[in-house]
Order: structure tokens, then C-alpha cells, then sequence
């Protein structure tokens, strides 16, 4: 069967090429683990609003519940989804490789969901990828990152980064080379993880696992970014807005953004890990690496200004991810201490991120060979999830600015001044918005990718 050409985006292989097959896989598993992550999620919110934190009667699986949302939304949706691109991005070569990959990868995940119900499930919410110590949690962990690995390995092995500097370049070259770019991140990334590992010797529990994980959870939000302004680019063209560069400037914009990869081996080399100038090394590059990005958002944002008056699932993503992305990044400049504005970045920033991956989703369904989403539903879907996380984030920040507590729940968050109620208060209300936003878009994806049964003819 000849390749798919397509209006937009990625030119990609057939239907029933190896690569397609393992994107199909992968976006299964992301879906599942977005499922997962936005269940607790509710257990979350229930356990941190006014009035019904001390009712609820799962707030004790709080901690418990917060790490494994963590890892299922930020590790394994994020991956699984960059997985999905890898595979659109490669050729069908190491299949094999490739599938090894995904199995393991959803062993492990499986393991992650169940370990909060097996005995001794200690939570420790060290930053980027909280543990419970516990056997089956690690087993979980190890092959997850073993399944990721192998598929970073292939992505590396079957994405040709074609960037020429003489002569015209394909219209989707820039966008494969972002994607390349994006298992560059997440390679630099797993090497960061085995690195600290090796290094920290002297010390346990959560402080072992916050060095273990530090340097590279930086480095991974390099990954979704670059992931998530190859996301904006290929809605803007599917919505008839191609981003006005050339092929080859948006290329070189896409390499200067992944500049700040290079800094890595450096921190790790200069400095110990898990001394105050390696930590501080990592929040640096953060801080200042991601303006380098600020371009590629430019270029998105004026993009999305062409298509401002459409009216399309993938423009209600793209205007809702970008409305959130930016909200995150402004809001990361006001962290002071550590109260509940970290999570209200976070959510900014990362479900920016989610919401240009589902966008692409809606995009991508009916090229994997899976029905077109329900346009009104898919439509309506992006601004109920944006929109809720949008009061969810402003109701952090606000309770953050009155110093409320991240990562505390019930009586422990001691939320004693009527403004403190009033933030965490939007934060629940925006958070249950957001979470019937989730809902939505798992209904339009089931019920694109199940086969459908034809309608009976009505017996009259
Ligand atoms: C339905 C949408 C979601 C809701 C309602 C929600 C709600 C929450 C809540 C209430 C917390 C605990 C905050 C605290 O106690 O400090 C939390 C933490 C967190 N969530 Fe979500 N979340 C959602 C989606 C996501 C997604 C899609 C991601 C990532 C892709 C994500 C990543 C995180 C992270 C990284 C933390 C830890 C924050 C920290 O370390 O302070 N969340 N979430």
C-alpha cells in the first residue's frame, strides 16, 4: 500500500507499515496511563478542597495516589505519546526492537498502577518521579525505563535528522527533526538518570531518589517542549496555517532550542551530584534554556492567530495548550518557597503540554486507521479540560501566594483565612472541570478507535 500523504504534518508510512502499527500501540498505552493518572487525579482534588477534605474518605491514600499520578501523566503519557511520534517520525526498521520496547514498557506500567494496593507502599514525593518504596513499584519503574530506552534506541537509529543547508528541504523535514531532537532529550535524560544513580552513594530514601532523578527530570521537560512545538506546528497546518519560516529556518530554530542539552555533560562533569551547585545547575538551564524555545512559541502563537476565527477540534487544542503553556511559564517566575504555585506551574505548563498531544491525537486517529473524532465533542473537549485546569492553576497560585503547603492533604493543609479556602476552593471546582474535560476526551478516542457496529435497520 503506497504512504500516506497528507495535507499536514508528517508524511507518514501505510496504514499497515510496522511504524504505524507500534504508533497505534503506543497511543493505546498513553491513553490508558492519561486514564489512570486523571482517576487519582479526582482523589486528589477530593482530598484538598474546603469542606469535603475531612469527609472524603480516601484522603489517606493521598500521598500514595499523588505518586502515581505523577509518574502515569508526566513519565508514561508523555513518553508513550513521544513513543507515538517517534514511530510516526521512523521508518519501519527494528520492528522488533521496537516492540520489545512497548511490551516492557507496559508491564511496567501495569506494575506502577497496582503497587499503591500491595502491603508497605511507602510513598516518598521526591520531584519529577516519585518512588514507593516497594518492591513491586521498582519493578515497575526499572521496566518502564528499560521499554522507553529501547524505544529512544529505535527512534535514534530510524529518524533520519535531514537538515541540508543548500537547496530546498521537505515541508515536514523540520518537524521530523524536532522529533529526532526529542529523543536526543530523552537519551541526554536516561543517561542523566544511570549517571546520578551510579554517583549517589551516601544517602537513602527520598533525598537518595530527589538526586537520582533531578538532573534528569530537567532535562525531560526539554523533551516535552520541543515535543509540544512540534505538536503546535503540525495542528497550525492541519488547520491550512503552516508556521511562515522555511523548512529550514524552523530547522535551525528546533536546534537552537535543544542547545541547551549540551549544558548536561558539563553539570554532571563540573560538578557532584547532589552538591547545591548540581541542583542549582539544573533549575539554571531551566530557567534560561527554555527562552531559547521562545521563537518556536512565536512562531505557533502567530500561526494561531491565522486560524483564530476557525472553528475546529484541533484549533480549540491549539488555542487552549498554548493559553495554558504560557499562563505555566509566567507563573514559574513567581515560585517563591515551596507552596502550592510549584504545582500551579506545573499544571500550567505540562497540561499546556497534554493539550497539544491531544490535539494531535484528534489529528492523528484517522491516519493510524482509526475513525475521525466526533467533531462537536472534540470540538468542546479542549476548552472544558483548559478551562478547568486554567481555574485549577489560577486557584493554586492564589492559595500559593497564602502560603498554602504543596503535596499535604485534609487537615494537614491547615487552610485557616478565607482566602486560603476561596483558592484551594477554585482549585477543587477547576479541578473536577478538568478532570470531566479528561473524560470527554477518552469518549472521543474510544469511540473513534472501537470498530463500530453497523446501525439495525428499524423493524417498522
Ligand atoms: C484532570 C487533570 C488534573 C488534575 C485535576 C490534577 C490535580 C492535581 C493535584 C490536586 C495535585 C496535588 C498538588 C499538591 O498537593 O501539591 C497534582 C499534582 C501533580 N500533577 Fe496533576 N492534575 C491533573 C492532570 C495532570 C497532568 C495531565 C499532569 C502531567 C502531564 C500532571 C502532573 C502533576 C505533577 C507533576 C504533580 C506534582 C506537583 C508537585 O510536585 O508539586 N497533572 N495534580
Amino acid at each position: 500500500m503506497p504512504p500516506i500523504t497528507t495535507p499536514s504534518g508528517l508524511s507518514m508510512a501505510s496504514l499497515d507499515a510496522p511504524s504505524t502499527r507500534l504508533a497505534r500501540a503506543w497511543l493505546g498505552l498513553g491513553l490508558a496511563a492519561l486514564t489512570g493518572s486523571g482517576l487519582l487525579a479526582l482523589l486528589l482534588v477530593l482530598s484538598r478542597t474546603p469542606g469535603i477534605q475531612h469527609v472524603f474518605p480516601l484522603r489517606d491514600f493521598f500521598r500514595a495516589a499523588l505518586v502515581v499520578h505523577v509518574d502515569l501523566s508526566v513519565l508514561i503519557w508523555f513518553m508513550a505519546f513521544a513513543a507515538v511520534l517517534w514511530s510516526l517520525a521512523g521508518n519501519s526498521r527494528w520492528a522488533t526492537l521496537g516492540w520489545v520496547g512497548f511490551w516492557l514498557a507496559t508491564l511496567g506500567t501495569t506494575l506502577i498502577g497496582v503497587a499503591p494496593f500491595f502491603p508497605d507502599a511507602q510513598p516518598l514525593l521526591n520531584n519529577y518521579v516519585p518512588v514507593l518504596q516497594q518492591p513491586v513499584f521498582f519493578a515497575g519503574l526499572v521496566l518502564t525505563a528499560i521499554g522507553v530506552g529501547l524505544s529512544v534506541v529505535r527512534a535514534l537509529l530510524t529518524i533520519p535528522p535531514q537538515i541540508s543547508f543548500k537547496g530546498g528541504m521537505p515541508a515536514d523535514a523540520a518537524l521530523r527533526l524536532g522529533v529526532w531532537l526529542g529523543a536526543v532529550a530523552a537519551a541526554v535524560a536516561l543517561a542523566s538518570f544511570v549517571g546520578s544513580w551510579l554517583a549517589v552513594t551516601d544517602v537513602l530514601g527520598q533525598l537518595l531518589w530527589e538526586r537520582v532523578f533531578w538532573g534528569g527530570g530537567h532535562v525531560l521537560q526539554f523533551q516535552h517542549a520541543l515535543l509540544a512545538c512540534v505538536a503546535w506546528f503540525w495542528l497550525a497546518d492541519a488547520l491550512g496555517a503552516p508556521v511562515a519560516t522555511s523548512g529550514r529556518a524552523t530547522a535551525i530554530l528546533f536546534l537552537i532550542a535543544a542547545l541547551p542539552l549540551l549544558a548536561v555533560p558539563v553539570i554532571y562533569a563540573r560538578y557532584e551530584v547532589g552538591s547545591g551547585e548540581h541542583m542549582g545547575s539544573f533549575m539554571q538551564l531551566m530557567a534560561h534554556g527554555h527562552t531559547l524555545m521562545a521563537p518556536l512559541v512565536l512562531l505557533a502563537a502567530a500561526a494561531l492567530w491565522q486560524v483564530r476565527w476557525q472553528v475546529a477540534p484541533a484549533k480549540s487544542a491549539l488555542l487552549a495548550s498554548m493559553g495554558l503553556f504560557v499562563t505555566g511559564g509566567v507563573l514559574a517566575y513567581l515560585i517563591q518557597g515551596a507552596n502550592v504555585v510549584i504545582p500551579a506551574h506545573y499544571h500550567g505548563s505540562i497540561v499546556g503540554v497534554t493539550l497539544a498531544f491531544m490535539g494531535l491525537t484528534y489529528v492523528v486517529l484517522p491516519r493510524l486507521g482509526f475513525g475521525a473524532p466526533e467533531d462537536r465533542l472534540a470540538r468542546w473537549q479542549p476548552y472544558v479540560y483548559g478551562g478547568g485546569q486554567l481555574l485549577h492553576v489560577l486557584g493554586l497560585a492564589w492559595s500559593g501566594g497564602y502560603g498554602v503547603q504543596r503535596k499535604v492533604a485534609g487537615a494537614e493543609q491547615v487552610l485557616t483565612s478565607l482566602p486560603q479556602k476561596i483558592g484551594m476552593g477554585m482549585m477543587g471546582l477547576g479541578g473536577l472541570i478538568a478532570i470531566i474535560g479528561g473524560v470527554m476526551f477518552v469518549v472521543v478516542c474510544l469511540r473513534a478507535m472501537l470498530p463500530r457496529r453497523p446501525r439495525q435497520p428499524l423493524k417498522t
